[in-house]
Parts: C-alpha cells; structure tokens; sequence
C-alpha cells in the first residue's frame, strides 16, 4: 500500500516546520514505508489537435534518504490505457542509453529530457487515435511509481448513421463508419463535452467504451421524457455484436482544403465524385465537413453530395431559408444516387 506522495511530503514538512522542538518527528515510519520515487504530473490533462504536438509532463523525484539514485538504472515506460480502461497498450520504453517506441507511436515519440529528473514524453504529428489517457510509469531498483495524464484534443462531435438507415450498427461497424468519415468513434468525455456546448439528438449511439448514450440539452417527450432533466442518457454498455445503434464520431483539425465545388451544373452522385477528381481532389467526408464548420466557421447554404451518399450543407451564420435557428451542419438526407439534383463538397489533402 503506497501513501500519495504529496500528502507524505505535507505530513513530514508539517511536522519539521509546526513542531521544530519535539523529536519524535525523527521517526516517522511513512517516511521508510513510503516510496522514495515518486511521480509530478503538473497538468492532468493537456489538450492538442490532429496533426499538433503535445509534451505529457511527468517528472520524477527522489527522497534524499534515497541519495541520488541511479540514472543508469532509471527506466521510464509510457503506455496508453484503453478506452475502456481494462488493458493498457505500449507507447515509449527508456533505459540508459537504450530507447523504444511501439506500434503509431514509432519516429513520434521521444522524451522532453529537460532535466535529469524529466520524463515527460513529446508526441509530435498527433492523430485522432492518440486521443485518451496515459500512464508515466518510472522504475528505479526496487522503487516505482506511476502517474497518469489525459491527452485531449479539440475537435467536433457528431452522430452518424449510414445509407442502410437507423439503428443499424453494431459497435466494430459503428468504429468504421467513424473512420470511413476521417473520424473516430467519441469518447464519453467528448460527447459529455458536446453536450455541454448544446448538442441535443434523440438517437441513441455508440460510445468508445461501449455504452449506448445520447445527449439532450432539450427534455421532450420522446426522448427520455418531458419533465426530465437535461443530461446524457445512457442505456449502458450493451452486446457489441448483437446490439444495433447510431454511433457519435469525433474528428479534429485537417491538413487541407475544404471547399464547395463550383461547376455549372447540378450533378448526381458519381458526376460528383468525378468532378472532385477532375479538380485534383475528392469528393469530401462527413467528417471534413463538421470540421470545416465547426473550427474555421465555414458556411455554405447549397446542398452537396458527399463521400457516403449523402447531402449536406454547413451553416454557421443562421439566417432565413439556410438554418434559420441553428448554426448546424444541416442534413438533407441519402437521395437517389442518380438524382441530379445537388452540387459537391470537394476535399484536398495537403502532404
Ligand atoms: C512539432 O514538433 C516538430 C519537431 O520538433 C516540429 O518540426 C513541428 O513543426 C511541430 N509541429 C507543430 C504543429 O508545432
């Protein structure tokens, strides 16, 4: 049973500064049972965006009754846990001279190193899969100790349900239409931080930990009751096979340009999907298009195909006959394929 290192700290610093004349503050035995190493995690959460860096501070510190240790022998290790918190995946070892890194994380990741006592770890170039918490473990001898830091990343939450129609995912296939849209499937923190910015929507949807949830700002009848506070609804962690949903995605900054296609005429579908081609970029996702709305404020009233099949066109400046109440993303729906009846919202990456 390990004592919280800074209540030990308070404890002993009480004793020596309160009580100067009294000896027994000499034996103190939480002293000799308690770690000698032990973690400083300054922030508990530190936030970034796709393709941003972020440096997960984690510095170590030695009791002097310990000496000074032996760096030689020091081993830091970062691992990642999961969203579900039951397994823990790794991300960067360090012994000596000796280095390693797993996995995404390979040529990303490498250790601030400001001191000798420095074990923060720098991600460079971060995707939406870098998302969650991470655990700073360092080890010296027969000393460990270990910390953990949430990395958080700004982005846009929405709910999603594919051509085939409502409640039709089970949860791996919730995952992949997330990632068919340059998104992942949400968090609960992320939805939780949604709903809080005001996103209502009365379809249940997966969350990466497999619970089913959704948020309403708005209580109405049909979803959960009229008289009922606003909050997130959970219906629980349900089967991930058998049990069939929406699902709420995330997706953060891009590297590139969203934009609407300019073209002469209306297109169906596949006209769409060449013509993005044709301009030297392709036909955008859903996802590009919550993020274009919602972090660079990108407004367009003119309906679009995009990448899934369906039409949509984001509003940010509410007016008349666009979205007159709401800045949203507005949805038109998944059309006949071979209507020519919409225009195109185009993607370029950068590289
Ligand atoms: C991230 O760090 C790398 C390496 O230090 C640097 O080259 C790059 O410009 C940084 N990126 C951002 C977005 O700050």
């Amino acid at each position: 049973m390990k004592m919280n290192p800074v209540l030990l700290l308070a404890f002993v610093s009480l004793c020596v500064a309160d009580y100067p004349d009294m000896d027994h503050h000499k034996t103190i035995y939480i002293s000799e049972n308690g770690p000698r190493l032990f973690l400083q995690m300054e922030q508990s959460k530190v936030i970034s965006y796709r393709g941003g860096n972020a440096t997960l501070p984690c510095k170590f510190h030695r009791e002097a009754s310990s000496g000074n240790g032996n760096s030689q022998k020091t081993r830091i290790k970062w691992t990642k846990l999961t969203a579900d918190y039951l397994k823990e995946t790794d991300v960067y070892v360090a012994m000596g001279v000796h280095r390693k890194s797993y996995g995404s994380y390979h040529g990303r990741t490498f250790l601030q190193g400001a001191s000798e006592n420095d074990a923060s770890l720098i991600i460079t170039d971060i995707t939406l899969d870098d998302y969650g918490k991470y655990k700073c473990e360092v080890i010296e001898g027969l000393e460990d100790d270990t910390g953990v830091v949430t990395l958080d990343l700004q982005g846009v939450v929405y709910p999603y349900f594919p051509r085939i129609g409502r409640y039709n995912l089970n949860f791996k296939e919730a995952q992949q239409v997330c990632q068919d849209q340059d998104s992942v499937i949400a968090s609960f923190d992320q939805l939780y931080d949604a709903w809080r910015g005001g996103l209502d929507w009365c379809n249940a949807g997966w969350l990466s930990d497999g619970s089913v949830q959704y948020p309403i700002t708005k209580p109405r009848e049909p979803c959960g009751g009229k008289d009922t506070v606003p909050g997130v609804r959970n219906y629980g962690y349900r089967d991930k096979d058998r049990n069939r949903y929406d699902v709420f995605c995330f997706t953060s900054n891009y590297k590139g340009r969203f934009y609407y296609l300019i073209h002469p005429t209306k297109l169906t579908y596949d006209e769409a999907v060449q013509a993005c081609l044709k301009d030297g970029s392709q036909i955008a996702k859903v996802g590009q298009m919550y993020a274009a709305w919602k972090l660079m404020g990108y407004d367009r009233c003119d309906s679009g195909w995009l990448a899934d099949g369906s039409v949509r066109y984001p509003i940010s400046r509410p007016r008349r006959r666009c979205s007159p109440t709401e800045a949203a993303v507005r949805f038109v729906g998944f059309p006949d394929k071979k209507h020519k009846l919409y225009g195109v919202y185009c993607f370029r990456a950068y590289n």
